[in-house]
């Protein structure tokens, strides 16, 4: 009901400021604070996405929420707690992380997610779903990036917390994440009607670039145009800034964002084996097979005459395939 979704947003709203004043303002915070430095985190972006440290105590945030007359049972439904096997009481769900609180569109703090400082498992920890947080639904930092995003009509979308928020830095205001759930419909449905453009900016890894080719027809379904900003193979946004720097991450990958059909060429090439005749055969095919879903001749003509002079094969015998493959289509 209404009034406990109020209670739980009011929980976190405090939560999360308990959690900043922690990372910046005492000592337990400080390996927190000298990890988020040794990662090129500034000060600016902390306060901005109100970066946090939950200690490592079974129950800093138990105590803080119970002197306040939170009803435990009712911070155990809003993801804060988590009720002990033996129903002996509640401990803290996110102890000694980093932590980045998730705004509803409302900017409202809805939900938080949890790094741990260094290597291991899970990496992040994000709340469950509850009455207020659907990851299928949001998507960190949409709040902040909505008047950038109504103006320029665009979106990037990368995978993860930190890409979001270097990229901010780098110029990019109208960036978001999904958060540790692939793009769903309703991710897209909430996307078409605040822009008409999306970028995908995921990891150069085999992952992230799986999951561009995933992401690309849930957004084209609902009538976005897609473009793909690449980055070199292994890196994702925030090493590549923190690499090369805000400039030449706007300059040579935001700002040049390659077609769908390029970025699907681009990764069928990767599969195959172009020193061998086989490998080069069948990659021509894959190729045309990719062009021929372009419904417009000019496009199609584009891109076959660029393989024909790659491979130096007839753009006849190229079209003439393509031809046969879009029949195929119909
Ligand atoms: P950093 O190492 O902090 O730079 O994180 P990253 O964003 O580069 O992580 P990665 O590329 O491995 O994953 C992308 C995103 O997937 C993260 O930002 C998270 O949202 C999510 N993710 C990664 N690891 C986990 C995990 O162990 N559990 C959950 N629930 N989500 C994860
Ligand atoms: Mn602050
Ligand atoms: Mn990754
Ligand atoms: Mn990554
Ligand atoms: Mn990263």
């Amino acid at each position: 009901e209404v009034a406990a979704r109020e209670k739980v947003i009011e929980a976190h709203e405090l939560t999360a400021k308990l959690y900043h004043y922690l990372l910046m303002n005492t000592t337990h915070g400080q390996p927190a604070l000298e990890y988020l430095r040794s990662r090129g985190v500034t000060d600016k972006q902390i306060d901005h996405f109100m970066i946090g440290y939950a200690p490592p105590e079974w129950d800093t945030l138990v105590r803080f929420l119970l002197k306040r007359e939170f009803d435990a049972d009712l911070m155990e439904k809003g993801g804060l707690l988590v009720a002990k096997q033996d129903g002996s009481g509640y401990i803290d769900r996110f102890r000694d992380r980093i932590m980045f609180p998730i705004w509803n569109r409302d900017g409202k703090t809805i939900a938080l997610a949890g790094r741990m400082l260094g290597e291991g498992q899970p990496k992040y920890l994000n709340s469950p779903e509850t009455m207020l947080f659907n990851k299928s639904r949001n998507f960190y930092n949409f709040h902040h990036s909505r008047p950038a995003m109504r103006k320029s009509r665009r979106i990037v979308l990368f995978e993860g917390y930190m890409d979001v928020i270097k990229a901010w830095s780098a110029g990019v205001n109208n960036g978001v994440a999904t958060m540790g759930t692939a793009l769903t419909d309703e991710h897209a449905a909430l996307l078409s009607r605040n822009v008409d453009e999306a970028i995908l900016c995921y990891d150069g890894d085999s992952a992230g670039q799986a999951a561009v080719l995933k992401s690309i027809p849930i957004l084209e379904k609902v009538g976005l145009r897609v473009q793909v900003a690449m980055l070199p193979k292994g890196m994702d946004p925030d090493e590549y800034i923190e690499a090369h720097g805000a400039n030449a991450f706007m300059r040579e990958t935001i700002e040049h964002p390659v077609s769908v059909t390029k970025f699907k060429l681009i990764y069928a090439k990767k599969s195959h084996i172009l020193l061998e005749e086989e490998g080069q055969k069948n990659y021509l095919l894959e190729a045309v097979r990719i062009i021929a879903e372009l419904d417009s001749p000019t496009e199609r003509e584009f891109y076959l005459k660029d393989l024909s002079r790659e491979f130096e094969f007839s753009l006849d015998s190229l079209k003439q395939d393509c031809f046969q493959q879009r029949q195929k289509l119909q």
